[in-house]
Formats: C-alpha cells, structure tokens, sequence
C-alpha cells in the first residue's frame, strides 16, 4: 500500500465495539446475557475488501448491523470517515445511507414484493432527492447494466425473477447512491451453489471498476478467500485472527483459522464436497 493511502481516513472505523443482547431466559432482575460482540475493533480503508468469516453464530451479522447503523453498540464507537455516528439522528443515518450500504442474505427480504424492479431502483433516488426525473432514468438504467441484467428486468416484480437475478437487483439498489462502502453479509448463502459464483464475481468486478470499500461476510472462509485484502477471524465475538488474506490462508496463526481452514471444501468446487 502507498503511503498516500496510508494517511487516508478509514471509510468505517469500529473503535472497541461490543454488542450484549439480553435474552429471554433468565429472569427480569437477573437477563441472561449474550455477548454477540466483544472488543471489536476493524478499520475499513477506501478501496479495500475486508472478509469477515466464523462460523454461525459467532458475531458478524451484529458487527455488520453496527457498521450500517441498524444497531447501536453497547460499548465503543463507531466513525465513518472520521465522523462519529455511534449516536446516530434520523438525518445523520440519511447521510450514512449514502456512504455505507447493505446487502443481505436473502434478496427477497431487501426488496418490495409488490413493486417492479425500476420502482426499487428510483426509491433510493427519491428518497435522497438526487436528480432531475430525467437523471434518475438514466441511473436506473445504468444500474440495471451495472449489475449485468437486461433493460426488460425493469419491468419485472421480484417474484418473477431468479434468487440469483434477485441478488443482482438487490446489489444494483445498494450501488444506487454511488457509497463508498458495501457491507455484504452472506451475499451468496440463501443462492443455488450454481449461481454463487457469479455473484462473487460481480462483486468483485463492482469493487474493481468502482474503486468501492467492501466488507465481504461469510461462515465460509474459502468464499471470501479471493475477494479479500484482509481476513478478519471471528469466534464467540472477538477476533481471533486478522491479516492481510495471503498470510491468514498461507500461514494461519490460530488453532482456530487453521480449523476453519481444514473444514469444508471450497464452495467454489461444490463437487469436492459430494
Ligand atoms: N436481537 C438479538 N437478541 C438476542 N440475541 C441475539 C440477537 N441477535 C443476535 N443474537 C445472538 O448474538 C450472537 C451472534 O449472532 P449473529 O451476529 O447473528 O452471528 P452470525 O451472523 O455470525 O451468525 C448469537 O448468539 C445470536 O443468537
Ligand atoms: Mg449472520
């Protein structure tokens, strides 16, 4: 990395965050507690994929929540290019909205079932009121190619399209407003293994061409092993392991990255694992 980049401000800079749900076990005086996430700390640099991995249950949905401001921490802070949004406003998490997105697991739950895919696109533009009618036309349908689906998927109500022709929607509506970050939690779990490889891609040739910051989710470690720069390790919360992706796969320093490591075959080559 160049010194210049170096200097740069982080995109999205969590600064010892933990997250403690209570349960409802337990009793009223006494909550049983649950420490989704402890002493997390992650900075997100302009144009890096950072890949969070750990099995289910250990954290990274909650830690993807505080980044994207869906929830709030229990203890630390969270910056966005060097502005505190650990308190957040409605009108702060308006602006937030334009430098950091999401995309979710499941596309069918990110989009309107009942409205066609150009109305999910101009959404976003309407809300934060970017652009003549004219310009907003012209962005829909910039996305749409974006994303590598045909103009005629506009017209079209999520139901009628593919899980995977879903995601893609799903990713050109998060591109909407041009953030400088994407959060993708398990953007290929909920996907038939054929079609998770594309998406990948897409994801990767988005980050590539856009110069985006991506924090690439996943319970397997071998999906985000060629998107990443860095590799975070999760377990039970804390962070295990964290480095530059070639070190982590090469020469995995914790127990536990060598048994994520040792785990499942690539579903990348969904046939090793039949
Ligand atoms: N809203 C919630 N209330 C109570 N417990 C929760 C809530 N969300 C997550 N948890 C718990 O926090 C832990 C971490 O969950 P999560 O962040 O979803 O993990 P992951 O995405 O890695 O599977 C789990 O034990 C989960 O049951
Ligand atoms: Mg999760």
């Amino acid at each position: 990395m160049s010194n210049a980049s170096a200097e740069k401000e982080p995109i999205i800079f969590l600064d010892d965050i933990s997250v403690t749900f209570k349960t409802r076990t337990g009793s009223l005086l006494h909550p049983n507690l649950v420490h989704a996430v402890n002493h997390v700390t992650i900075k997100l640099m302009p144009g890096e994929t950072i890949g969070i991995v750990g099995e289910s249950g250990c954290g990274k949905s909650t830690t993807a929540n505080v980044m994207c401001g869906l929830q709030s921490p229990t203890s630390g802070k969270v910056y966005f290019k060097g502005q505190d949004v650990t308190k957040r406003t409605a009108d702060l998490r308006k602006q937030m909205g334009r430098v950091v997105s999401v995309v979710f697991q499941d596309p069918a739950t990110a989009l309107n079932p009942r409205m066609i895919v150009h109305d999910q696109l101009l959404d976003p533009l309407l809300v934060h009121k970017v652009g003549s009618p004219k310009e907003q036309e012209k962005r829909i349908n910039e996305l749409i190619g974006l994303v590598g689906l045909p103009k005629s998927a506009l017209r079209a109500l999520p139901g009628q399209l593919s899980g995977g022709q879903r995601q893609r929607v799903a990713i050109a509506r998060a591109m909407s407003l041009n953030p400088s970050a994407i959060i993708a939690d398990e953007p290929t779990s909920a996907l038939d293994v054929s079609v998770r490889a594309q998406i990948l891609n897409l994801l990767t040739d988005l980050k590539k061409d856009l110069g985006l910051s991506m924090m690439f989710i996943s319970h397997d470690i071998q999906t985000v092993r060629y998107i990443s720069d860095k590799i975070v390790v999760m377990n039970h919360g804390q962070i295990m392991e964290e480095g530059p992706a070639k070190q982590v796969f090469e020469n995995p320093q914790d127990p536990y990255t060598k048994m994520l490591l040792g785990a499942a075959p690539s579903l990348l080559h969904p046939k090793l694992g039949q």
